[in-house]
C-alpha cells in the first residue's frame, strides 16, 4: 500500500473536520439529538439575492470560465476592499485572483512559494491554527515549521521573538487574525511590526483574512480603523490577503473567495493556476459579485454571532472555562474543566455521548493538549439547550 502513495499520502491524519461529520452522523443514527458545534459551516439561509443570482445565471452553453474571472467580479472585489478598508489601488499596485474559497488558495499558493529566494522551503504558522497550512507545505515539498500561540502575546503570532534557526530559510508566514479557534484580532501596531519583520527577512506574509467581517458590531480597541484590518492597509510589498465569502456571507457551498496583494507574486500565481484546473464557474462568479457588493446582509450575520457569543461565553465564563469573550468570528476556545484533567479527547467523548459535537485541541493543533472548540452555528434555540446539557457534563 505504502509503495503505491508518496509518504506524505500515506502518513496523512484524517482530515478532523471530516471526523467531526462522521461522529455528528454516527450520533445521528444512535437516534440522538445532535447539537453540532464542530464545523464552521453554516446553517443559516443564504441572502435570497445571491441565490437568485446565481439561478439566473445557469447559462445554456457552458463554456470553460479565465482564471482571472469575469470583469464583473473582479470590480466587485476591487470595490469591496475599497468599501470596507478604503483600498483604491488599481491592479499593478494590488492585483486579485478569485478562488474557489479560501482552502485550495491557501493550499496551492505553497506550490508557487515553496523554494523561492534561493530554495527557501520553511513555511511558518500558528499552531492552533487551520490545518491546510501545514498540509499544503507538506504536499509542496517545504518544511512546515508550527509556532505556539501563547495567552500572554494574546495569541498573536510573534515571528521576532522566535530563535533564529526556527525563523531561517522561511519562504513565508501564515497569519489568521480575527483567529480561528481563539477569535484573537491583531491591531495597527502588530500588523506594521510584522510587516517590518517581513520586509527585513525578506519572507511573504500569507494572511488568511476570511474572519475579517465577522466581528461584533460593539468591537473597539482595534485602533483608529474600529474594525478588523487586512495588512493589505499597510502594506502590498510582499503581502497576499485569503478572503472568502464562506463566513462573511455564510456561503462555504458556493466555494467562492480572492486573493489580494503583491502584483508581483499573483501575476505568476495566476499563470501557475491555469494549470491546476481552478476557473470558478461562470454561475458562482455571478453570486459572488452580488455578495461582495452588499454589507447589509453581513451585518444581519454579524449581529447574529455577537449574540450567539454572549450567550454561550457568559455560560462557559461561568462554568471557570473561558476568561474573555472574544469579539470576532463565531468560535469560543475554552479549557476542559478540572474533572477531564487535561484531556480533550476524552472530555469531548463525554459531550458527544450527550449529543454535542466539539473539537477538541488535539485535533485542531500539532500538541496542545486540554481546550475544545465550539463553533457557535447551531440556532439559537439549539444553543439555549445544549447549555444545560454542557454543563451537565462538567
Ligand atoms: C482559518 C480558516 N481559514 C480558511 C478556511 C477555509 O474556508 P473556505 O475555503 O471555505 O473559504 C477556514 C474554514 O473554516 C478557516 O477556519
Amino acid at each position: 500500500m505504502d509503495s503505491l502513495l508518496n509518504p506524505v499520502t500515506a502518513t496523512l491524519a484524517p482530515y478532523p473536520m471530516e471526523e467531526l461529520t462522521l461522529l455528528g452522523k454516527a450520533l445521528r443514527q444512535q437516534g440522538k439529538t445532535v447539537y453540532d458545534f464542530g464545523t464552521g459551516d453554516p446553517t443559516l439561509p443564504t441572502w435570497e439575492p445571491i441565490r437568485n443570482e446565481l439561478i439566473k445565471s445557469v447559462p445554456t452553453i457552458s463554456q470553460y470560465p479565465s482564471v482571472i474571472g469575469s470583469e464583473t467580479l473582479r470590480a466587485a472585489h476591487y470595490a469591496y476592499l475599497k468599501r470596507r478598508f478604503n483600498l483604491s489601488l488599481g491592479e499593478e499596485e494590488l492585483y486579485i485572483v478569485p478562488a474557489q474559497g479560501s482552502k485550495e488558495a491557501i493550499f496551492h499558493i505553497a506550490l508557487c512559494l515553496v523554494g523561492r529566494a534561493g530554495g527557501r522551503r520553511k513555511i511558518l504558522y500558528p499552531d492552533p491554527g487551520y490545518p491546510v497550512y501545514r498540509t499544503s507545505a507538506l504536499f509542496a515539498g517545504g518544511l512546515p515549521s508550527p509556532v505556539t500561540l501563547k495567552a500572554e502575546d494574546n495569541y498573536l503570532l510573534c515571528p521576532w521573538k522566535l530563535p533564529r534557526a526556527q525563523t531561517q530559510g522561511a519562504a513565508a508566514i501564515w497569519v489568521n487574525y480575527p483567529h480561528n479557534p481563539t477569535g484573537a484580532i491583531a491591531d495597527e501596531s502588530y500588523w506594521r511590526q510584522l510587516i517590518a519583520w517581513c520586509h527585513q527577512e525578506d519572507v511573504i506574509l500569507l494572511a488568511d483574512d476570511c474572519y475579517v467581517d465577522l466581528y461584533s458590531p460593539l468591537l473597539d480597541g482595534v485602533g483608529a480603523a474600529g474594525s478588523p484590518q487586512t495588512p493589505l492597509v499597510y502594506s502590498r510589498d510582499r503581502v497576499l490577503s485569503f478572503m472568502s465569502l464562506s463566513k462573511r456571507s455564510g456561503m462555504t457551498g458556493y466555494r467562492a473567495g480572492f486573493i489580494a496583494g503583491d502584483p508581483r507574486i499573483l501575476k505568476g500565481f495566476a499563470r501557475a493556476r491555469a494549470n491546476f484546473g481552478l476557473g470558478q464557474p461562470s454561475f458562482i462568479q455571478a453570486a459572488a459579485a452580488v455578495a461582495w457588493s452588499d454589507d447589509a446582509h453581513v451585518e444581519a450575520r454579524k449581529k447574529i454571532f455577537a449574540e450567539r457569543m454572549q450567550l454561550a461565553g457568559k455560560a462557559l465564563q461561568q462554568w471557570g472555562l473561558l476568561d474573555a469573550i472574544p469579539q470576532a468570528t463565531f468560535y469560543l476556545w475554552c479549557r476542559v474543566p478540572k474533572s477531564a484533567r487535561g484531556d480533550d479527547l476524552a472530555f469531548c467523548r463525554t459531550l458527544a455521548h450527550k449529543g454535542i459535537v466539539a473539537s477538541p485541541s488535539s485535533w485542531l493543533s500539532e500538541g496542545i493538549k486540554g481546550y475544545f472548540r465550539l463553533a457557535l452555528v447551531p440556532s439559537d434555540e439549539q444553543i439555549r439547550e445544549a447549555l444545560p446539557i454542557l454543563g451537565g457534563c462538567l
